[in-house]
């Protein structure tokens, strides 16, 4: 297979765990005899830096043209001025809608050696396994009006919490979909004892699940989906969310893998690429971590995670995924960490040694005549 591939490194550790994740990606590109031709982009704070603009038209065209991204993280204290008038998160959100990535998955599956590296107790994370499902285009993010404005001589800021039922019934029956494959439950989170919008959610939701008899669906108010996060974990199965209560309630669930670092992320939309598969952003649910940017130190599981997801969504290749998640695996069965899982080993020393247990295809065997 020939693909393109947009690499987009973005600020603070972006680069340094997107590198790890294009390394990752050339390794299977060989091993399974495959060309992934990458290009780097601006994205966030150092396309504003460098063009005044979060989200560079050059960059927008190349995510359009190729067939999957790979983004690192964006922003940093350097452009956190809440009155700037451009930010780097307008790069990444602009990006989500321009190219209609409505659905985010965020997967949450513990490593089982990595229980006691959350502050949970063990037995609550035995067996959890759950997959997130966030909308990713609509609600809070992008509703208008989204201003600043005076009332009797004081300054107000409104931001709009806005649904129609089509973005709803969209993400929803994705993750009625995901459930099928997997243990058949969704719960639906929102928070329909307050908000119009939500109870609009949970009515389409409930509408929809009709054409989904298999599927067992759970209604959850999104304060106690928090709770119930934690204290019964392992009974989710995919959770389906708008877009600010699924962005909140993933960092909570990243605490369950035993770090941020670990957790990936997969956003789809409709739009198809040249091999018909659906064309998608994929990167690590962690943001620039502008603490530790530029040591060396931070975690690439999460970004590795995100390109098994891209092999997985956007090309096809099943057994290239798979290769790569279980290299992750085997190299946390055999204490190779990083510093925020209580190990030692640099960015790069942790992806050497996910990249030395990448399996080789196995070849057909030849039958003689
Ligand atoms: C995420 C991030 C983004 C979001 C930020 C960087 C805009 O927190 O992907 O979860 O809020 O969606
Ligand atoms: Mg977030």
């Amino acid at each position: 297979m020939k693909a393109e591939i947009t690499l987009l490194p973005g600020d603070g550790i972006g680069p340094e765990v997107l590198a790890a994740g294009k390394d990752v990606l050339e390794t299977i590109a060989q091993k399974f005899g495959h060309t992934f031709e990458m290009q780097e982009f601006l994205i966030g704070g150092c396309a504003i830096d460098a063009q005044g603009t979060a989200l560079p038209e050059d960059t927008l065209r190349a995510c359009q043209r190729s067939d999957a991204v790979l983004l690192g993280a964006v922003g940093g204290p350097k452009w956190d001025d809440p009155t700037a008038p451009v930010r780097p998160e307008q790069g990444l959100l602009g990006l989500r809608k321009e190219l209609g990535l409505f659905a985010n998955l965020r997967p949450v599956k513990p490593h089982p050696d990595l229980l006691d590296a959350s502050p949970l107790r063990a037995d609550l994370l035995a067996n959890v396994d759950l997959l997130v499902v966030r909308e990713l285009t609509g609600g809070i993010y992008f509703g208008q009006p989204r201003e600043r404005r005076s009332v009797n001589g004081e300054e107000q800021a409104v931001d709009t919490m806005v649904y129609s039922e089509s973005e709803v019934r969209r993400v929803a029956h994705l993750a009625f979909k995901l459930a099928r494959g997997r243990r058949g439950r969704v719960t639906s989170v929102d928070k329909a004892n307050v908000l119009e919008s939500s109870r609009l959610w949970r009515q389409t939701v409930s509408a929809l699940s009709g054409d989904y008899p298999d599927v067992l669906l759970e209604h959850l108010l999104v304060d106690a989906a928090a709770m119930h996060l934690l204290t019964r974990p392992a009974t989710f199965d995919v959770m389906l969310t708008a877009n600010m209560f699924g962005d909140i309630l993933t960092d909570e669930a990243s605490v369950l893998s035993g770090s941020m670092g670990n957790l990936a992320s997969a956003s789809l939309g409709e739009t198809k690429n040249s091999f018909d598969q659906p064309k998608g952003l994929f990167e690590p649910i962690h943001g620039s971590a502008p603490d530790i940017a530029g040591q060396g130190i931070a975690n690439p599981i999460g970004t590795i995670l995100s390109a098994a997801m891209l092999l997985r969504h956007s090309l096809g290749l099943e057994n290239e995924a798979d290769a790569v998640e279980q290299a992750v695996q085997t190299a946390i069965s055999n204490d190779h960490r990083t510093t925020d899982l209580g190990g030692d080993l640099s960015t790069s020393d942790m992806t050497a040694k996910i990249i030395a247990g990448l399996g080789v295809p196995q070849t057909e065997p030849v039958m003689n005549e």
